[in-house]
């Protein structure tokens, strides 16, 4: 069966050779990418620095590449951290001192940056300067930074976390949304071309539309029917592939996988509004984890909702199990997430 985690890896040498380079290469996302061409186009133009960028939305969507395509497009080096790497102001400094003039400072998952790093940053958003204080007490002393002009680009899953003053110095914030399965297929038809794999188009229609609506999925699913396709089907990823390959990842019709199905099993059998936690506790996967990968797609395809008092499976859920919003949970799939 096929390990949930494995679709939420990030970044790995394969994830990056797929990645487009260029606004141009990038699928989809039209208002997104339309507002930071034009950005781009006049920051150029101006010859000035480009605003910071603050890009959101679930994982997977492409905001570690688009990141790395505005450096592109300014023709700027990239430095690139996470928000749980800046433990202290220094850890910041140290970052900042290190950037050339013009530089993109990609930080990734921003919103878990600790708040008196994030504070120091804003001087250094604002003003180009950072000011830090070495030491403690009658032994202190302060030492100002004076930085090159950079952008910051920030990432998010969790927008809603960043504090109203950090998000307001982002001049432009953009958020990205779950792709359509005509999207999804524009993309798997250039990673196809790129992993050097002949497909139909029905197949790779196929495959886009079982990946939850995101870029991440769909090529992790491509990779991995490849693999199929070379070994036993003459490199080739048909419909009838893509069907077998599907099927051998554990992802049903809808595109779910086991954990989604776990996360709709454990509301069945609740039948009223379920807290997070529970749910976490019960499929044993992290809150977090449940909030930012699986929950996004659930919701967007009607299967679960969020009430004030917690997560509901709604009709299509129960249809989807196989069950009616009245019956009880069968025992077979109570047994099954260790009840
Ligand atoms: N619009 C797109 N066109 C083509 N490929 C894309 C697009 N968006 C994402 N991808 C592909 O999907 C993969 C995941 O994208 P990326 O790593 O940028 O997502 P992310 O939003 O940064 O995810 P996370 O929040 O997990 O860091 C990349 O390897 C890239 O190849
Ligand atoms: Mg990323």
């Amino acid at each position: 069966m096929a390990e949930p985690a494995a679709f939420a890896q990030r970044d790995d040498a394969s994830d990056r050779a797929l990645r487009p380079r260029r606004l141009s290469d990038f699928t989809g996302q039209r208002a997104v990418t339309r507002n930071l061409a034009l950005a781009v186009a006049a920051a150029l133009q101006r010859k000035e620095q480009l605003d910071h960028v603050l890009l959101s939305g679930p994982p997977g969507l492409g905001k570690t590449t688009l990141a790395h395509i505005l450096a592109a497009e300014m023709g700027a080096e990239i430095k690139e951290t996470a928000g749980p790497l800046l433990e202290r102001p220094g850890d910041l400094a140290g970052v900042l001192s290190g950037l050339k003039p013009g530089a993109v400072l990609f930080i990734d998952e921003i919103h878990s940056l600790k708040r008196v790093v994030e504070e120091y940053l804003y001087s250094a958003m604002e003003d180009f300067r950072i000011t830090i204080q070495l030491g403690e007490g009658a032994n202190s002393q302060t030492l100002t930074l004076n930085l090159p002009p950079f952008t910051l680009v920030g990432a998010t899953t969790r927008e809603g976390s960043l504090s109203p003053p950090f998000r307001s110095r982002f001049a432009i914030r953009e958020r990205l949304d779950l792709y359509s399965a005509e999207e999804l297929s524009t993309i798997l038809t250039r990673s196809a071309a790129l992993l050097g794999v002949e497909s139909d188009a029905d197949g790779l229609l196929l495959i886009a539309q079982r990946s939850r609506g995101t870029a991440r999925y769909a090529n992790n699913h491509l990779r991995r029917i490849r693999d199929l396709a070379q070994v036993h089907h003459g490199n080739r990823i048909s419909t009838p592939v893509a069907v077998e390959g599907l099927a051998m990842l554990g992802v049903d019709g809808a595109g779910l996988t086991e954990l989604d199905r776990r996360i709709l099993h454990c509301l069945a059998r609740h039948r009223r509004p379920v807290g997070l936690k529970t749910i976490a506790v019960t499929v044993g996967e992290e809150e977090t984890t449940i909030e930012d990968l699986y929950e996004p797609f659930l919701i967007q395809s009607g299967f679960i909702t969020k009430t004030p008092t917690g997560r509901q499976l709604m009709t299509a859920g129960y249809k989807h199990l196989g069950l009616a919003p009245s019956d009880p949970e069968p025992l077979g799939n109570q047994e099954r997430i260790g009840f």
